[in-house]
């Protein structure tokens, strides 16, 4: 391992409950709740190592908060692609980029996807009252909050199909309903976007049925790790790498049936109400996994994105490039964008402008306050290039511009060594403004070889205070934060 931060990239084996982590600083005494994130954190199985960062076997994390102490316990998810690995030593499920090595023979004696991963990684959720966890496979795992212990698959009571869906649902807080969308392979390829009620929900024997608002045919799907939600639009941004289902079929991992072709982006705008394609956008071709926020704004549509120039983000994501292992350059590249789309025009040509100078990932907002709404905050992590390869800062952009029209400086937290991961905004019980709050973002700390609960005030950027792990969590992606401890 020859990267400063490997060790975010090496397998956590150790399931730990601990009452109360060692606290530098003081944490806010009105926090209250727990904090669950997801995550990677097994990359072999006896001698196979798992290819990519996606690819790792999905663990818990959980901080809970009360009267100014913080707990933590962590669990790997007990999915079928976990149990049988547990139990047999082997992969026997495709994940993104690991294969399990299975004969040619029995490749083709497969069925139609075969195999394919219930490794949920990536997201945390609540769907009818339960906790789960998601990846882009469509089964959600189910798991008790306190005991961090998996609960089995999360079945929904419709018949609405398809392979590949998004980690990220939106949450319309008018509506009271959840909004996804998963991708069907059949005769016709189809984005199916759904509605997902909460009137389903905490009723017992409720039935949880997802109301089809759009299906969308196209002639190849495109991966989109998340989309846009405006007050009355759905916007898929498709990327121009594009899935090819037959080399699924056969067996490939995921990353192999992707290709990228230079053809442009398409903004696909889907009216929430009656669920029609109200337009389609072409731009330059450029990839992203996470947008930021989108909003209406007079006669257009503001869309942010954490954008790439292409896709070969994903191959710099491998894990022995990660880890310095094999003669290959990490590159991380990417820019805030704002595309504006003229609603009147349904096929117009896209532009965007650059939202600052920094890189960000992981973005998150005060979603609760501002989804679909104009906002001023961002936070995520971030690139200083002149301290290293790899997201070494966390970032505060305020999307605002001075009176001049140029982007305000961005507020940064940095420390030697230290390698942050998503920031979480909680707001404060009194909170009068959008970043009125905290941040939760648990650190490596590449000197101490450890992790710690970073906790910083979301209006000065400055920490308030530390909780120390006793060991390494490898970096992980998303988490959420519930008001339950
Ligand atoms: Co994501």
């Amino acid at each position: 391992m020859n990267n400063k931060f490997s060790l975010g990239f090496s397998s956590l084996d150790k399931e730990v409950v601990i009452d109360e982590l060692p606290i530098k600083g003081v944490v806010p005494s009105w926090l209250s709740g727990t904090l669950v994130r997801n995550g990677p954190a097994k990359f072999e199985v006896g001698e196979k190592k798992m290819n990519h960062w996606f690819d790792g076997f999905a663990m818990l994390h959980k901080f809970s908060f009360k009267n100014g102490k913080v707990s933590y316990a962590n669990k790997f998810l007990e999915s079928k692609a976990y149990k049988y690995t547990k139990e047999h030593g082997k992969i026997n499920y495709s994940e993104f980029a690991t294969d399990p090595c299975r004969s040619i023979f029995k490749r083709f004696t497969q069925v139609f996807f075969p195999k394919i991963t219930d490794n949920t990684n990536v997201n945390i959720s609540r769907i009818a009252d339960e906790f789960v966890a998601f990846t882009e496979t469509p089964l959600p795992i189910k798991f008790d909050l306190k005991t961090l212990k998996s609960l089995g698959v999360f079945n929904y009571d419709d018949k609405l199909k398809g392979m590949l869906t998004t980690a990220h649902p939106h949450y319309d807080f008018e509506k009271k309903e959840g909004i996804n969308y998963i991708t069907n392979f059949s005769a016709k390829i189809t984005y199916n976007v759904y509605s997902l009620p909460d009137s389903t929900k905490s009723q017992l024997n409720a039935t949880v049925k997802r109301n089809l608002i759009s299906s969308v045919s196209v002639r190849e799907a495109a991966y989109m790790h998340s989309f846009g939600m405006t007050k009355n639009y759905i916007i898929l941004a498709e990327f121009p790498l594009f899935m090819n289902p037959f080399k699924l079929l056969f067996g490939e991992v995921f990353v192999k049936s992707l290709k990228w072709k230079d053809k442009g982006t398409n903004f696909i705008i889907i009216d929430r109400k009656t669920g029609k394609v109200k337009g389609q956008h072409r731009t330059e071709s450029f990839f992203a996994f996470h947008h930021i926020n989108a909003f209406e704004q007079d006669d257009q549509i503001v869309i942010d994105i954490a954008a790439y120039k292409d896709s070969s983000i994903i191959d710099y994501l491998y894990l022995d490039v990660l880890r310095g292992e094999i003669n290959k350059n990490l590159i991380i590249d990417n820019e805030f964008r704002r595309y504006t789309i003229l609603l009147a025009d349904t096929d117009s040509l896209v532009s965007y402008k650059l939202i600052g100078n920094n890189s960000i990932e992981l973005p998150r907002i005060n979603y609760a306050l501002k989804n679909t709404k104009d906002y001023q905050f961002v936070y995520g992590i971030s690139l200083n290039k002149d301290n290293g390869i790899f997201f070494n800062q966390l970032i505060k952009i305020n999307v605002k511009e001075n009176k001049e029209g140029t982007s305000l400086m961005p507020q940064i937290w940095e420390e030697d060594d230290c390698y942050p991961g998503e920031p979480v905004f909680i707001k404060s019980p009194e909170a009068k403004n959008e970043d009125d709050g905290i941040i939760l973002s648990v650190v490596l700390n590449s000197k101490k070889q450890n992790s710690f609960l970073l906790i910083l005030d979301a209006i000065s950027f400055q920490e308030i205070a530390r909780a120390e792990v006793p060991h390494h969590i490898p970096f992980g992606f998303h988490g959420q934060f519930y008001n339950f401890v």
